[in-house]
């Protein structure tokens, strides 16, 4: 099999190759690196030396090339999705298409991958020979890994949600924004702060006045300080008062579960709020579930627990929270932390939970890696 890779130089691709090496995934196929700006270029000698990978760069919009692989994996974006998709399937193409990207996500011919959750649906799929397989959205995939033994034991009535996404999720830029604004505060401060007999309300107000003093250079990926801030708005705005992140939430949720339209079974509802955050990466997000039972605290945690290699139930106290159920802690690592959980005065039928994953991790590279995998086997 010839595995076609573009994208792999960004954020989310950097991540992907980095775990493909760790889990020596290459070796396992032939791969062709694809570039948009350097094609003829050499491999970089960090991946040059891994096993059966082609050591020049082949030109990521030439079709013919493309062609010439059995699969490709695309984290370069949705821009390059739109423009290389149809005219590749066009030409004739039938290989397997894996994409971080959303451009394809909710197509009919498209499965969005997330195997610890939604195998049979993967599984149907490829029986019925769908070729196109695409990572969710990063806040609805860590939230399954979390709580996907709720759905899979058909307990879930619905769910209301609160984000507190990353800057990462914007991308790198956002990330070097959101340390830059943090230096200016603290640099308009420093003096102040370094006094311990200076006044907290004057170093508040001149934080203040630096924060809506920002430059438009400054805040130009998040449009507005995120620094000592929050937004309550992430992605397009739908005009119906959703925000894009927000209908995906439950529209990318059910197709994962293979529930709502073009399905047999009807839509969960799934409601969010998504906010923005001052945390560099890692998306959270705090849940009230509605159960369409009753049932023990101690057998949800069971269930939580047990569904997955990667879940990491937090016990609902403050000592564990606060060292356990935090972005610094998830960052980096392949858990999902599912913590807070506790009935609700809503009644018993109401859970509270909280749960975090690095959503460049389940959020974006591996359901990919895992596909890969996936493929290769079948
Ligand atoms: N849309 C997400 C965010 C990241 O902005 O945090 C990608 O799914």
């Amino acid at each position: 099999m010839r595995v076609g890779l573009v994208g792999w130089r960004g954020m989310v691709g950097s991540v992907l190759m980095s775990r493909m090496v760790d889990e020596s995934d290459f070796g396992l196929f032939d791969a062709r690196f694809f570039s948009t700006s350097n094609a003829g270029g050499q491999l970089p000698a960090g991946l040059a030396v891994l096993p059966r990978v082609e050591p020049r760069l082949y030109d990521a919009s030439d079709l013919a090339s493309l062609q010439e692989c059995d699969v490709v994996l695309t984290c370069q974006g949705s821009d390059y999705t739109k423009q290389v998709y149809e005219p590749l399937r066009k030409a004739g193409w039938s290989g397997y298409w894996i994409d971080a990207a959303k451009t394809l996500r909710m197509n009919d011919d498209a499965i969005i991958v997330l195997d610890p959750v939604n195998q049979p649906v993967i599984d149907q799929a490829l029986n019925k020979g769908i070729k196109n397989f695409v990572g969710g959205n990063c806040t609805v995939s860590c939230m399954l890994m979390g709580v996907g033994a709720l759905f899979k034991a058909g307990l879930v009535e619905f769910i209301a949600a609160t984000t507190y996404q990353a800057a990462s999720g914007g991308g790198a830029q956002h990330m070097r924004e959101l340390l830059n604004q943090m230096g200016s505060l603290n640099a308009s401060v420093r003096q102040l702060l370094d006094d311990p007999a200076s006044a907290i309300l004057e170093i508040d107000r001149q934080v203040l006045q630096t924060q809506k003093g920002l430059s438009a250079e400054q805040t130009q990926h998040f449009l507005v300080p995120l620094a000592g801030n929050l937004i309550p708005w992430i992605d397009a705005d739908r005009g119906d008062g959703t925000s894009l992140e927000e209908w995906k939430g439950g529209a990318e949720t059910n197709k994962i579960l293979g529930r709502g339209p073009g399905f047999n079974q009807p839509a969960i509802p799934i409601d969010s709020i998504c906010v923005r955050i001052g945390a560099m990466r890692c998306h959270s997000q705090s849940l009230t579930i509605k159960l369409n039972k009753n049932v023990p605290l101690k057998d949800i945690e069971q269930m939580i627990a047990e569904d997955n290699p990667w879940v990491r139930l937090v016990p609902n106290t403050k000592e564990d929270s606060i060292h356990h159920l935090t972005p610094i802690q998830v960052t980096g690592s392949l858990n999902i932390a599912v913590g807070r959980l506790r009935k609700l005065a809503l009644g018993d039928q109401y859970l509270g939970a909280f749960t975090i994953g690095d959503q460049l991790l389940w959020g974006a590279a591996e359901p990919l890696r895992r596909m890969l995998r996936i493929l290769l086997k079948a």
